[in-house]
């Protein structure tokens, strides 16, 4: 049904009903981060930012671990290094919200950013505290519903990133 009304221009919202065996996102789920992500994708490096900023103030300790760690924070969002490397990380998140439908090509690419982390001695721990952060930003211009979407995609993304860190 949701096909015949996507043919007839109503957007296809999804069903509540339909868990996907590997993710466990319902259809509905995956509408709502697909919808709205697109605020986040349209400025990918002040959303980027945004988000690296209020991470680094949660947890300053974080900041330690980039090549940008001695610019002073008042001047970190004008720092042409630090906006790319922003800018870096929200495209990282499109081609998560991008694979969303496909579990098959989603979890590899979950899994990569746990490994190519390790190197660069990121922890499970700074992980997490990544995604709370996300969820504080988006909680903030995001409605109750998509909130909801969030946290269950965040929880799965994030248990497959940190599982992937050995
Ligand atoms: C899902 C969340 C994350 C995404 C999408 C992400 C994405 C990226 C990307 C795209 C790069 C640069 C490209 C590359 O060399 O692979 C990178 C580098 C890096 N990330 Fe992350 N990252 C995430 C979480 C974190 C966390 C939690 C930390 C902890 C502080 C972190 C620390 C770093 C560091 C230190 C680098 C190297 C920076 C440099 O040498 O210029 N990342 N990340």
């Amino acid at each position: 049904m949701g096909a015949i009304w996507s043919l007839l221009g109503y957007p296809d919202t999804g069903r509540t009903d339909d868990p996907d065996p590997v993710t466990e996102l319902t259809s509905r789920d995956r509408y709502l981060i697909k919808s709205s992500y697109q605020a986040v994708r349209k400025t990918p490096t002040d959303s980027g930012v945004a988000l690296l900023n209020l991470y680094f103030k949660n947890h300053p300790e974080a900041k330690q671990l980039f090549p940008f760690k001695d610019v002073p924070d008042s001047e970190l969002s004008q720092n042409k290094r630090y906006q790319a490397h922003c800018n870096s990380v929200i495209y990282g998140f499109s081609a998560v919200v991008d694979a969303i439908d496909d579990p098959d090509i989603l979890v590899p690419i979950l899994a990569k950013l746990g490994e190519t982390h390790v190197p660069r001695k990121v922890t499970k721990e700074l992980f997490m505290q990544l995604r709370d952060t996300i969820i504080e930003l988006f909680s903030s211009f995001m409605k109750p519903e998509e909130m909801d979407a969030w946290k269950k995609t965040l929880k799965v993304a994030f248990d497959v990133i940190t599982g992937a860190m050995k």
